[in-house]
């Protein structure tokens, strides 16, 4: 399904909607939610939302998307810090209840180790809510990635390694990442992608228009039975 919103908000208001169904539908939901910019109002809304309506997450858990390798949870611009300070600090999430990437950890392998058995125990993951890199990447599933893969150290992508300068104060080398495999995200109840603004006009386009294929990690999300794609007029122009 690809829904179309004439703004970043109404877009943002409807994913942080279908974040909010998924807990009130199970309390005790395995959630996976992105990082980056485009999610970031729709988290902000979704905090709101459960606030004002007593929603509890206690019994939910978070499964982490992806990390910077190398990076710490608690530098400004890791995925864990973006999500503690947007959602786990404000709803008051139990550590016991987020299994993250280190992306610091000294044995990486042993880390995606860690993730692929959290998600045989407790998965599958009920809802992965993802935006999507101008290369069509998802998580850190880079073009070319091999789609029946778990969790896995990555090399990013130059365009990836360049755009994620964006959230960091100081220049950073980023050269892997860590993340979940496609099998998992697709195994996902539901998966929700959503991309806002002009940047994202052309990648959606070969998203939505070209081959379903590992050229393009986002498109296989058409495949996906309850797969959710929200665009603003914008990133839609091509379309
Ligand atoms: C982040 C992640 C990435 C981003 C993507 C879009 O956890 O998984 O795949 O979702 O790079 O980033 P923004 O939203 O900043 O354009």
């Amino acid at each position: 399904m690809v829904s179309i919103f004439n703004t970043y908000d109404a877009l943002s208001d409807f994913a942080a909607q279908e974040i909010i169904n998924t807990v009130q539908q199970n309390p005790k939901a395995v959630l996976c939610l992105a990082a980056g910019d485009t999610p970031r109002l729709a988290y902000k809304k979704m905090v709101a939302l459960a606030h004002k309506n007593h929603l509890s997450f206690f019994g939910v858990t978070f499964i982490g998307l992806d990390e910077w390798v190398g990076i710490g949870p608690a530098i400004e611009g890791s995925c864990y810090h973006f999500l503690n300070e947007l959602i786990f600090k404000p709803l008051s999430i139990k550590e016991e209840a987020i299994f993250f990437f280190n992306g610091m950890a000294a044995n990486l392998q042993a880390e995606c180790k860690r993730i692929d058995a959290t998600i045989k125990e407790l998965g599958p993951i009920d809802l992965t809510l993802v935006g999507i890199g101008i290369n069509g990447h998802i998580g850190f599933n880079e073009p070319g990635i091999d789609p029946e893969l778990g969790a896995h150290i990555v090399a990013l992508d130059a365009v990836t390694a360049n755009v994620g300068q964006k959230y960091f104060r100081e220049k950073k080398q980023l050269t892997q990442g860590i993340s979940l495999g496609m099998a998992q995200i697709m195994a996902s109840g539901k998966v929700v992608l959503v991309a806002n603004g002009l940047k994202k006009a052309a990648i959606i386009s070969e998203t939505m228009q070209g081959n379903i294929s590992n050229a393009v990690p986002a498109s296989f999300i058409r495949n996906h039975p309850n797969g959710m794609i929200l665009l603003d007029k914008e990133a839609a122009a091509e379309l």
